[in-house]
């Protein structure tokens, strides 16, 4: 007989999700993890350290811009790095213990060390304690992502850094240069340039924040960043690393052009790759693809009986919320339910000031596709309580099926856009149209109301607009 229903390997939002969802439902489970502390690199070194470091400079550069609220002074104030660094940490810790104290509570037990697909129906634990056999009916893999290293230009820990050093620096780098203009490039880059780095970012793409985004929304965004300190290099393609006696530098080029960027330190933030490191994958004979992601069907079952894998070890885009909601899914199924993702309303953030927002399809994406649109857009300048507190930055644009008037996809650039985009992730769920946005009561003055008039501008009905 087996000792578990399931025994879930990793801890990270897919993971530790996953677990509590499974205790709740009545599934004895495991939860296997080779760190000492629970939650992931989300937890631990990714979303949430990011932004306690994120709320702390913007803070400190919003005191800084303040002289028009009656703050004076200000350029007397200085910062305190390792205090940050103690308070992101405190953030950390605080959210370990919950999550521990909500696995514990719900009947999972945790089991430390690292984990190995054995033979059918076993899950091999080692750790410093030695092997334990964990007998089971059914393995999730939610085994997640590791930052992808170039491979002309290795992390030392030192002067070219992963994002898990980028969010521990004890110092403000003089100048830093970020290769990658997507979520982590952009919200760690903004950390330093607020604290007096000078930041250039190196970006193959023509375009800041990924192929998610509509020319329009990076735009603004970069415009936005540029103004903060921020210098882009746009459509160049790093090469590699230069050191000599003047120090260090970032080389790349640019239609056939060489460039070189002097840097105290290199941020490589050039996308993730799964994690199956320590897993057994070959041995156990678990199908991978070509890019070492674990192989599933629509039902997250792997190409082995029994097993199941989520989140970014999986394929589609690596967020801690897509993990979640498939950590769900597959153990609602396990239980006997109809677990489903609908990934067509997966919301993305990029936490930087003011923060870019989406979810569903872009302008350009309808486009490609064939699929004829209506958009409708508003700008924040327009909009009392943006007015009111420093928000004017950016714009809200709906997309909306031509016939149907059904919205296909939101995207924003807006001060509190994390908090907004939820709205429009609501009444894409329900299938809602334009109309069904703009006949909604939003509460005035909030800057959400733009969503509202965005929604009202794709049949031209804008209220404060023309
Ligand atoms: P990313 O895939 O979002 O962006 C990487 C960027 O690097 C792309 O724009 C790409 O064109 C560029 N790039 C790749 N190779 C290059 C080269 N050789 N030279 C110049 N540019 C190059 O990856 P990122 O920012 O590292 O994030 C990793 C994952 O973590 C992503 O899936 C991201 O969505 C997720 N994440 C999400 C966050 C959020 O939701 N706020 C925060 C942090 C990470």
């Amino acid at each position: 007989m087996s000792q578990f229903d399931l025994v879930v390997i990793g801890s990270g939002p897919g993971g530790y999700v996953a677990a509590i969802k499974a205790g709740q439902l009545g599934l004895k489970t495991a939860l296997v993890e080779k760190e000492p502390a629970l939650g992931g690199t989300c937890l631990n070194v990714g979303c949430i350290p990011s932004k306690a470091l994120l709320h702390s400079t913007e803070t400190w550069r919003h005191v800084q811009h303040s002289k028009h609220h009656g703050i004076v002074g200000a350029d007397k104030l200085t910062f305190d790095v390792v205090t940050m660094m103690t308070n992101k940490d405190k953030v950390v810790a605080q959210l370990n213990k919950g999550v521990e104290f909500l696995v514990s509570k719900r009947g999972v037990e945790i089991v430390r060390g690292l984990g190995r697909l054995g033979k059918a129906g076993q899950v091999l634990v080692r750790s410093t304690s030695g092997e334990r056999i964990l007998e089971t009916k059914n393995v999730l893999i939610a085994t997640g992502s590791v930052p992808i290293e170039l491979p002309f230009m290795k992390f030392d820990g030192e002067t070219v850094i992963s994002s898990d050093q980028g969010i521990a620096l004890k110092t403000v780098p003089r100048s830093l240069v970020v290769v990658g203009a997507g979520a982590i490039g952009l919200e760690l880059g903004s950390v330093w340039a607020r604290l007096g780095a000078q930041v250039t970012v190196v970006e193959m793409l023509p375009t800041i924040g990924g192929p998610a985004y509509d020319a329009d929304i990076a735009k603004v965004a970069q415009s936005a960043l540029e103004k903060q300190g921020i210098k882009f290099e746009l459509g160049a393609k790093v090469t590699g690393v230069k050191k000599n006696a003047a120090g260090t530098a970032l080389t790349a080029e640019r239609d056939g052009k060489q460039l070189e960027f002097p840097a105290d330190k290199i941020l490589v933030a050039v996308g993730r790759k799964a994690n199956t490191t320590g897993l057994g994958a070959a041995e156990a004979g678990l199908k991978l693809d070509e890019r070492g992601r674990v192989v599933i069907d629509s039902h997250f079952l792997t190409s082995l009986p029994n097993v199941y894998a989520i989140g970014d070890v999986v394929t589609g885009p690596m967020l801690a919320h897509k993990a979640e909601e498939e950590g769900v899914a597959v153990v609602e199924n396990l239980a006997g339910k109809s677990g489903h993702v609908n990934y067509n309303v997966i919301p993305g953030v990029i936490y930087t000031d003011p923060e870019v927002a989406c979810v569903g399809i872009s302008e350009a994406e309808a486009k490609t596709k064939g699929i004829e649109v209506k958009i409708g857009k508003f700008q924040l300048q327009a909009n009392g309580r943006a007015i009111a507190t420093d928000g004017t930055t950016g714009f809200i644009k709906v997309i909306a099926h031509a016939q149907s008037d059904k919205v296909l996809g939101v995207q924003m650039v807006a001060k509190g856009a994390s908090e907004m985009i939820a709205a429009a992730c609501a009444h894409m769920e329900y299938g809602g149209s334009a109309e069904d946005v703009a006949r909604t009561c939003f509460a005035h003055p909030t800057v959400s109301e733009s969503f509202k008039e965005a929604a009202m501008a794709v049949s031209k009905s804008s209220i404060h607009s023309l």
